[in-house]
């Protein structure tokens, strides 16, 4: 096939997604100067088959990566109405990540880039989160980005394509995964993000006074664990006294528990954006917010309050490019690929892979085992 110069010329790209609970795969097409176009993108989710267990069982999670990712592939290319031959590469997430499950995806785009001859990508999943505004919105270099799901919770100033710096995340659990944990203590279904903020619709949010842990530390690092624990002393010292929990106390503590998430999360990232104005001084600021935990109605107001405050424009991906996906995956390796990055047929999959190689690495993790 002859090849242009990929610096210019319109490229079609396979995204491969399998890091966590759900199989992905999408095509987006992008010519240079032009918006990208997202012909397709499929996502399979695994929520029914790892229900009964409370949790992502990894080798579930593998075995049906490993099923379904060819059937994914090909779903993508039939809604895009694109053969094999359309392609002008293939990229693929190649950590971090449950391992069982990156290492499916590798060796699905591996077989596809070998059988093809197509140039094969290794993709960071964070940046492929990180970048997705740039899919989505065309936002410009640099801006500041807040990656926040039941995996990932992490300020990050996106410079370039590899340009990462982080200025703070988590050091325990991240948001999602509190949100999680919360919804089985009150006896709400999973994931519980979304049942936590319908509960706390008509709860009252000054009833229970929960911690906004590490706020008397300057920089911008989180933790999330503890909230957990006060949120199940509130629970239990409510069961003692009467025997139970009504539908008002699961409504007050539900409100309690994300007033706390969102508190701490709008003032770490009034630090992230202080540090990013003095460090960038970018003519047009933006803040971006990816991960499910965007999604949450309290969370994104009290976050687009703050950047009209402090002269930021907020960006919010549409959720279904917010939460995993591989459409993100294919931009990434779009970007990647344009700047002469490939992989070869070494690319390893790799369960830690931090974007910023120069900060202190975080402690903890993620449900995802996603530490970075
Ligand atoms: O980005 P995502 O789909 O997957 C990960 O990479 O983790 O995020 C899923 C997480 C879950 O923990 C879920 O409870 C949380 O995002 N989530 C929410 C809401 N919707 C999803 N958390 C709070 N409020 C929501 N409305
Ligand atoms: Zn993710």
């Amino acid at each position: 096939m002859y090849m242009q110069n990929p610096e210019t010329q319109t490229l079609t790209m396979l995204g491969i997604e399998s890091s966590c609970d759900d199989t992905a795969a999408a095509v987006v097409r992008h010519r240079v100067g032009g918006a990208a176009e997202i012909l397709s993108s499929v996502v399979f989710d695994q929520a029914a088959l790892h229900a009964d267990f409370g949790g992502i069982v990894p080798e579930i999670a593998a075995r049906a990566h490993a099923e379904k990712l060819d059937l994914c592939v090909e779903e993508a290319l039939l809604q895009a109405g694109l053969g094999l031959r359309d392609l002008d590469a293939i990229a693929v997430t190649a950590g971090p990540g449950l391992i069982g499950g990156v290492l499916s995806g590798v060796m699905c785009a591996k077989g596809l880039a070998v059988g093809t001859g197509l140039p094969l990508i290794g993709v960071n999943h964070l940046a492929g989160h990180a970048l997705t505004p740039r899919m989505t919105d065309q936002l410009e270099y640099p801006y500041l980005m807040l990656l926040v799901s039941g995996g990932h919770c992490q300020f990050l100033i996106v410079r370039g394509f590899d340009d990462f710096t982080r200025l703070g995340g988590t050091i325990d659990d991240a948001p999602g995964e509190a949100f999680d944990k919360t919804a089985r203590l009150l006896g709400l279904g999973q994931p519980g993000g979304p049942e936590v903020e319908k509960a706390a619709s008509d709860g009252d949010p000054k009833r229970f006074r929960f911690p906004r842990p590490l706020l008397d530390r300057p920089d911008c690092d989180m933790s999330f664990s503890g909230l957990k624990t006060a949120l199940r002393r509130a629970r239990d010292g409510l069961i003692a006294e009467k025997g139970g929990l009504t539908r008002h106390d699961v409504a007050d503590l539900s409100a309690g528990f994300q007033a706390a998430i969102r508190d701490v999360l709008v003032e770490k990232s009034r630090r992230a954006m202080q540090a990013f104005l003095a460090s960038e001084a970018p003519e047009n600021p933006a803040f971006a917010v990816a991960g499910g935990v965007a999604a949450n109605g309290a969370i994104r107001a009290g976050l687009t309050e703050l950047c009209q405050t402090q002269g930021l424009k907020f960006l919010a991906p549409p959720l279904q490019y917010c939460t995993d996906n591989a459409a993100m995956i294919a931009w990434a390796g779009l970007e990647n690929f344009r700047a002469g990055r490939v992989s070869d047929l070494s690319l390893t999959a790799r369960p830690r892979w931090p974007l910023d190689q120069k900060s202190r690495p975080m402690l903890g993790s993620g449900k995802k085992g996603a530490k970075a």
